[in-house]
């Protein structure tokens, strides 16, 4: 099948109305590359694959099965939204698997970035083909591509794939219902298929996700204290109103101690460090400068609230010369 490309008069879509237009086009065209096939799809419970679920439910109802596997680096609460939201509320065929110990146990002891990234990248694509053997009549693939991930593999930038990767005995066709919609249209088009507004315009989060806040070889214990001082900081800058206006905002618990007092006892603790920033292109990035009251107040949370934290670190280098991420 030829490719499908956006068309250069494609009008971009901003309201409701053209995402409606956009979604009865998709459910037909679905239909009919479908038929009564049944379509598998990898949902991690980003914008993209969330957008893509809630269209093919839509579309061809439980002939999608969706899979979502928790490595244990997702956010707090995540888990729990995906089977909400897909299982509970939109009736989706959902199989969660719990791969937890499976990550966590071969990550141990690893501690160079780019290991850590290589050994979650292939562990998800095992994780994920072993769950499309158990299932019978699986013909296609659905993935949340969208046009820029098209653009830039094309310019040479980055291989574009998903869930892509499979081993041969698991080639399918693609179903790709947002490949040519911007990321801001993807939202729009969320917005109207009923998806919280905390799923549809949530911060960037990477694949590895909290592996990459939990510097050095992961622990669970750390890797819980980066949960758990995420969530305060998400939840924060939600009451403050920052949440949708920062681009990226998120913990990182480094693999040191410095001694502190607590309750007029000596302590020995990591460090929590607070990284906000915003971008356009993410090439660069400067810092979000916080409220001082605010900043107090996270201080406060975080060293009283999360096990093994006595110090909180605010970091104010933009990108150059630091990255986002400290992995
Ligand atoms: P850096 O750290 O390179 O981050 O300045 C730029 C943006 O990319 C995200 N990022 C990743 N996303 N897999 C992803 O899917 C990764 O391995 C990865 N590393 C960084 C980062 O969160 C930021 O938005």
């Amino acid at each position: 099948m030829a490719e499908i490309r956006r068309p250069d008069d494609m009008v971009r879509i901003t309201t409701p109305e053209l995402a409606d237009a956009f979604i009865e086009e998709q459910i037909a065209l679905v239909k009919e590359q479908v038929g009564d096939k049944k379509v598998l799809l990898a949902l991690s419970g980003g914008v993209d694959s969330s957008v893509v679920a809630a269209l093919l439910i839509k579309a061809i109802g439980d002939q999608l099965v969706c899979v979502h596997v928790n490595h244990g680096l997702l956010r707090k609460g995540e888990p729990e939204q995906v089977i909400q939201v897909f299982r509970n509320e939109m009736n989706a065929n959902l199989i969660y698997v719990d791969a937890v110990d499976r990550f966590l146990d071969l990550l141990a002891g690893v501690t160079d970035p780019e290991q850590k990234r290589h050994i979650i990248g292939e562990e998800f694509i095992k994780v994920f083909a072993e769950e499309a053997r158990k299932l019978d009549g699986i013909e296609f693939l659905a993935q949340g591509t969208i046009w820029p991930d098209i653009l830039e593999s094309e310019a040479g930038i980055k291989a574009h794939h998903n869930a892509g990767g499979l081993p041969e005995d698991l080639q399918f066709d693609l179903v790709e219902p947002v490949r040519i919609l911007f990321k801001d249209e993807v939202r729009v088009v969320g917005d109207q298929l009923g998806l919280p507004a905390g799923m549809v315009y949530r911060q960037p989060f990477p694949g590895p996700g909290l592996g990459v806040r939990c510097p050095g070889a992961i622990t669970r214990d750390r890797l819980e204290a980066v949960r758990e001082s995420d969530a305060i900081l998400r939840e924060e800058f939600a009451k403050n109103g920052l949440e949708g206006k920062v681009w990226q905002y998120f913990t990182v618990v480094p693999d040191f101690k410095s001694t502190g007092v607590t309750n007029g006892k000596r302590s020995f603790e990591w460090p929590c460090i607070i990284r906000a920033i915003n971008t356009t292109d993410v090439v660069e990035c400067s810092v979000e400068h916080l409220d001082p009251a605010l900043m107090d107040h996270l201080v406060q949370r975080i060293t009283t609230e999360v096990d093994g934290i006595n110090r909180v670190l605010y970091d104010f280098t933009p990108k150059p010369p630091a990255t986002v991420e400290y992995e």
